[in-house]
């Protein structure tokens, strides 16, 4: 059993573990990934204060997110084909989330399907709503949430159109993969991959085969995919879905200032200050970047969260830092799945929680809430000073 201490090693093991054009596909931002990198990059350049003399017995690193309960203000974000990574990975992601107490999200582009995530956890997960043109497919997933007992939707805005990922077109990506000799020769060298894919029978997109009106085979689903996403989605859309819905509602793709107002002023629950990881807008600013702007144009009307960049529990704590109310990790999570299935989410959360809790105390901190802009030394220049 390999001694894994941080996100890098479980990262290591995925590569190794996974078939390449499912790696490639977590591992990859669009066009030439320039916010892909900074996304983690410019998490190192906001440094961290140091305190000593300071009682650090009693933290906790629990909070809230939307009034739920977590033991730490960190979410399992929304990633397509999570059961590629590995066999029933979004069973195994779930699972993992709930032993740690914190919250699970579902994409509609998931192997595993709504229905299947409630079958085996019971504590309510969140669902991601990707908007497509067939508003009846839309209805139904939503309905289908609310049935599994999901506690908030996750609307995503910023993937109405693909920014193009070169290494999924050089791979041919796809699910279930296609049976060409360069896939063959890639899965026979990763036995336990293929044995436990062989023994699954979540191979495709469950949440859209046999729920999209016309969708049976994956040529149709191909099809069906490529042309559903809806190019048209715009606020008077946002507001016919919150009231279909009716619960939570959590934006997600908010890295504009504006944007986040009419967000808070819609009234959402909570946004979700991210550019997708790097795979959308190539060019965009960090996330992490953008946050204390967006913090300061919403103020307390809804609640900020953050994904994009984090890989440690460091990284955690500066997202809380600059005003994050909470933060969402993916590939983060994704690594421990490719690398050890449920046990390596499980370890990937731990590596997190207490790099959280051991930070929090060589910062004289005892609780999340505490956290501000007190525990950080911002580069001056961190904003940016752009027209
Ligand atoms: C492989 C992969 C697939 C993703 N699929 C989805 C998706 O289906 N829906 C969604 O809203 N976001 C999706 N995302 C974006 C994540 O929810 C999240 O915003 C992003 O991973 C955060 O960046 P990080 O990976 O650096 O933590 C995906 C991200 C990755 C890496």
């Amino acid at each position: 059993m390999p001694v894994i201490t941080c996100i890098d090693d479980l990262k290591r093991l995925h590569k190794r573990r996974t078939p390449k054009m499912f790696y490639d596909y977590c591992e990859s931002g669009s066009y030439t990934e320039q916010t892909f990198r900074e996304n983690t990059s410019d998490f190192q350049r906001l440094r961290l204060r140091q305190k000593v003399a300071v009682d650090m017995l009693g933290r906790r690193t629990d909070g809230t997110m939307i009034g739920e309960k977590v033991a730490m203000p960190v979410a399992l974000a929304p990633v397509g084909m999570t059961g590629m990574q590995r066999a029933d990975g979004e069973i195994k992601a779930a699972r993992a989330a709930e032993k740690a107490g914190v919250p699970f999200t579902l994409s509609t582009m998931s192997i595993c399907s709504i229905e299947d995530i409630a079958e085996h956890t019971k504590a309510p997960f969140w669902f991601q709503l990707y908007v497509m043109k067939d508003e009846g497919f839309v209805d139904s997933a939503i309905e289908r949430a609310r049935a599994a007992g999901c506690s908030a939707l996750v609307l995503t805005l910023d993937l109405q159109i693909l920014g193009q990922r070169h290494k999924d077109l050089k791979n041919g990506l796809s699910a279930p993969p296609r049976l060409t000799l360069r896939n063959i020769l890639d899965m026979a060298i990763r036995p336990q991959w293929s044995l436990e894919m062989l023994a699954t029978k979540r191979r495709t997109f469950r949440n859209i085969v046999g729920h999209a009106k016309g969708v049976g085979d994956l040529s149709s689903l191909m099809s069906w995919t490529n042309e559903q996403f809806d190019p048209q989605l715009d606020w008077k859309k946002i507001a016919r879905i919150r009231d279909q819905w009716g619960g939570k509602l959590i934006l997600k793709g908010i890295l504009d200032e504006d944007d986040a107002r009419a967000a808070a002023d819609f009234g959402a629950d909570a946004i979700i200050v991210s550019n997708h990881g790097g795979r959308q807008l190539d060019g965009a600013l960090s996330s992490i970047r953008m946050l204390p702007r967006i913090v300061r144009a919403v103020g307390d009307k809804t609640e900020v969260f953050l994904d994009s960049g984090i890989r440690s529990g460091q990284d955690v704590l500066k997202a809380l830092a600059l005003g994050a109310k909470g933060t969402m990790i993916g590939r983060a999570y994704i690594h421990g799945l490719g690398a050890m299935g449920e046990e390596g989410v499980t370890k990937a959360l731990e590596v997190i929680r207490k790099e959280l809790d051991i930070t929090m105390a060589l910062c004289g901190e005892k609780s999340v809430e505490n956290l501000g802009r007190h525990n950080l030394l911002i580069p001056k220049d961190f904003e940016g000073d752009y027209l």
